[in-house]
């Protein structure tokens, strides 16, 4: 296993650290306290992203009839992972996680924890190797029944515009028709020069480096998909409960596409 580097924020940490959890280090808590001195909106930021997460695992798990989960980039553990929400809705449902930090693999257990009905499972892996996350993933999902891919919060880790794009295109192949991929993705359309300065600071600061897309450039990881209403929306716009229709929008965009049985 990879040493815990206390010495560097992570994005995993400093993540749950902006959700309110007990996961960080020293470290983590001055940059993410930095960040959050020149972009005071990243605190809500990462909380609509959460809150979108499972309004769209409810939807994929209630309305889509969706039974197997895939998500990679899945961060520390947190109140409503994405098992939680969808055996919420059917107890069968199978999720697999995946992530390359060393300290979301240590406290995986707590996201192993399935209903008797269902499965959980952990891949310590690298969202660069989609090959071996599917590969692994297969212990636990039936490859010939729908799955939901989860990518929220990890393209944007991923700065090369054609990597990303090979990465996703890689995963959707690999699942059959009707499954569905699902993306939250960092931009700067919202609050401009505030985010870049705050990108700025956690590229110097902060690990894996992170890179803006606009939501052009997000909507086009779903070509060759249905992408569903309302398209790449920020988080807090993506079909809102009604008590959240007020929510101010957030730099952090998000879509839901489905593949359909024609050739992408
Ligand atoms: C900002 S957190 C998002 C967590 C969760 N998906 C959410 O939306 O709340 C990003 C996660 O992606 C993971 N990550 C970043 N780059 C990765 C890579 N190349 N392969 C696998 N995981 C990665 C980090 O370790 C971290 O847990």
């Amino acid at each position: 296993m990879d040493k815990i580097d206390t010495s560097v924020a992570h994005s995993a940490r400093i993540w749950n650290y902006w959700l309110g959890g007990k996961d960080h280090y020293p470290i983590d808590r001055k940059v993410g306290d930095q960040i959050a001195e020149m972009f005071p909106d990243i605190v809500a930021l990462a909380r609509a992203d959460r809150a979108f997460l499972g309004r769209a695992v409810r939807f994929l798990a209630g309305e889509a009839g969706i039974r197997q989960f895939l998500d990679i980039g899945t961060g520390l553990p947190t109140a409503d992972n994405t098992h939680e929400v969808a055996q919420r809705v059917a107890p069968e449902c199978r999720i697999v996680y995946a992530d390359n930090d060393p300290l979301v693999l240590a406290h995986a257990r707590a996201l192993l924890v399935s209903t008797p009905q269902g499965a959980t499972d952990y891949i310590d892996a690298d969202a660069r190797e989609p090959d071996t996350i599917l590969r692994e993933a297969a212990r636990t999902l039936d490859f010939g029944q729908p799955i939901a891919v989860m990518l929220l919060g990890i393209l944007h880790h991923i700065g090369d515009d054609e990597q990303a794009s090979a990465i996703v295109n890689r995963l959707v192949d690999g699942i059959p028709s009707g499954s569905y991929l699902t993306i939250a993705h960092s931009t700067n359309v919202v609050t401009g020069a505030a985010m870049d300065e705050a990108v700025r600071h956690w590229n110097q600061f902060g690990k894996p480096p992170m890179t803006l897309r606009t939501p052009e450039a997000i909507a086009r990881f779903f070509d060759g998909l249905e992408l569903l209403e309302p398209g790449v929306v920020s988080t807090s716009r993506w079909r809102p409960d009604p008590a959240e229709r007020s929510s101010p929008e957030t730099d952090e965009f998000c879509g839901v596409g489905r593949k359909s049985s024609a050739p992408r």
